[in-house]
């Protein structure tokens, strides 16, 4: 970055996977970003606070209003004395705060409120949080300028990436034969439906290529990450379903690919860091220098390809299935799996239960058009209701 592109960013979910690196990012390019604001859940104050401080932030809120009494204590601690706000209004009023870019790394359908306020106050927002674009899908496309989100997801980064390496064309949908999305294949790739039976959340957790927050890695063991990607990749780049394809890629190291009419496929290949897609949306539209470590080309590399196995891992299908009916449908699909994740890390759900359950609600929801923000959360409550009802007295 060069010290005349100083850009002001608040972080939203600063403790959390996405947030320390991206607060990584800003530490290694000093002239680059100043940080306004930070906000978090409230469960790891400590490391708020001392992110307060390293950075010298003007604000600090916490999701969790008990908790700002710890956090006082430990800013003071930490001999600083920014404004401290609590409860999802703080967090709301930290997502308006003065900036040039909000970058939401909140994790779950909580982070929409912040995604709307952000981009209402006509902030660029870095999206990590995915699940915000998903369940508000109307919403949020309707709020947003045209360019005004920028992809942190790494697949949906690439996409942008070679979206962008096309030239003229890459910008003509009409050019785009289909996106290719990779998926890992998580940590069960390969295995049949019933070898999954007795899969425990410690097997689920542990992702073979990726760090990442809880929800995620287990998002990404059942694919329920991949049909969520899927959703995202048809809002973020308006292309149908049918042209948006899932292949199978274990070395995660293509993150995506986009491939034109004329046969041509552009592919965006890195070592798996976060890390680089985080650079790049907060510092879009320059590249920063030494955000991650290159391929190193002087050693041997295989990278293989195969096609998702849509019996074993049937989200994938489900998650097309609800971004077509579209409406209420993905918020749906998306609350009943957060509930379900939640269950299967309890141990009050097997691994298989998830999808399954997630299905079912699905199947029994009557799709609303999604045309408010009061008609989303209505239909996520039903949806976390339904699926609590569904889950309860399961076990593995
Ligand atoms: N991790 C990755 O590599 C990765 C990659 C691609 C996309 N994503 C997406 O990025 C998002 C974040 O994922 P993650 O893996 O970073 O999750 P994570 O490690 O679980 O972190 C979540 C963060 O959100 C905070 N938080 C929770 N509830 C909140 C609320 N109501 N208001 C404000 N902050 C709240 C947490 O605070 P506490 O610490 O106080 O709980 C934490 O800082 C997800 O949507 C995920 O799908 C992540």
């Amino acid at each position: 970055m060069h010290a005349e592109t100083l850009r002001s960013v608040v972080i939203l979910g600063s403790t959390g996977s996405v947030g320390t690196q991206a607060l990584d990012v800003i530490a290694a390019n000093p002239g680059g970003f100043r940080v306004a604001a930070l906000a978090a859940g409230g469960g790891r104050v400590d490391l708020l606070a001392r992110q307060a401080a390293e950075f010298g932030v003007e604000a600090v809120a916490v999701a969790d209003a008990s908790a700002v009494p710890a956090l006082r204590e430990a800013l003071e601690a930490h001999g600083v004395k920014p404004v401290v706000l609590g409860g999802p209004d703080g967090v709301a009023e930290v997502a308006g705060w003065e900036c040039d870019m909000v970058l939401n790394g909140i994790t779950g359908a909580l982070g929409l409120a912040s995604t709307l306020v952000a981009l209402k106050a006509g902030r660029l927002l870095a999206l990590a949080n995915k699940e915000s674009l998903i369940i508000g899908g109307p919403l949020v496309k309707r709020l947003a300028a045209p360019g005004q989100i920028l992809p942190v997801d790494s697949e949906h980064s690439a996409l942008q990436q070679c979206l962008w390496a096309a030239g003229p064309d890459g910008h003509d949908p009409s050019r785009v034969r289909q996106l290719v999305v990779t998926a890992s294949g998580g940590p069960f790739r390969g295995m049949k439906r019933e070898e999954m039976a007795d899969v425990t959340p410690e097997m689920a957790l542990a992702h073979p290529t990726w760090s990442m927050g809880p929800y995620i890695t287990v998002n990404s063991a059942t694919l329920v990450n991949k049909g969520l990607e899927v959703i995202e990749a048809h809002l973020l780049f308006d292309l149908p379903f049918d042209r948006i394809e899932v292949v199978v890629h274990p070395q995660s190291i293509i993150h995506s690919m986009v491939e034109y009419v004329d046969g041509s496929t552009i592919a965006q290949a890195s070592p798996p860091d976060m890390r680089l897609p985080i650079a790049l949306a907060l510092a879009h539209p320059r590249r920063v220098a030494g955000a991650a470590r290159p391929i190193d080309w002087t050693k041997a590399h295989t990278w293989t390809f195969e096609p998702l196995d849509d019996v074993a891992f049937p989200a994938v299908a489900l998650a097309r299935h609800v971004g077509g009916e579209g409406g209420t449908a993905p918020a749906v699909y998306n609350a009943a799996n957060e509930v379900c994740l939640d269950a299967f890390l309890r141990g009050d759900l097997p691994f298989l239960g998830i999808v399954d359950t997630v299905a079912k609600v699905v199947e029994e929801h009557q799709v609303t058009p999604a045309g408010s923000v009061e008609e989303v959360l209505a239909a996520d409550a039903w949806a976390r209701a339904r699926a609590a009802e569904l889950t309860a007295g399961q076990s593995r």
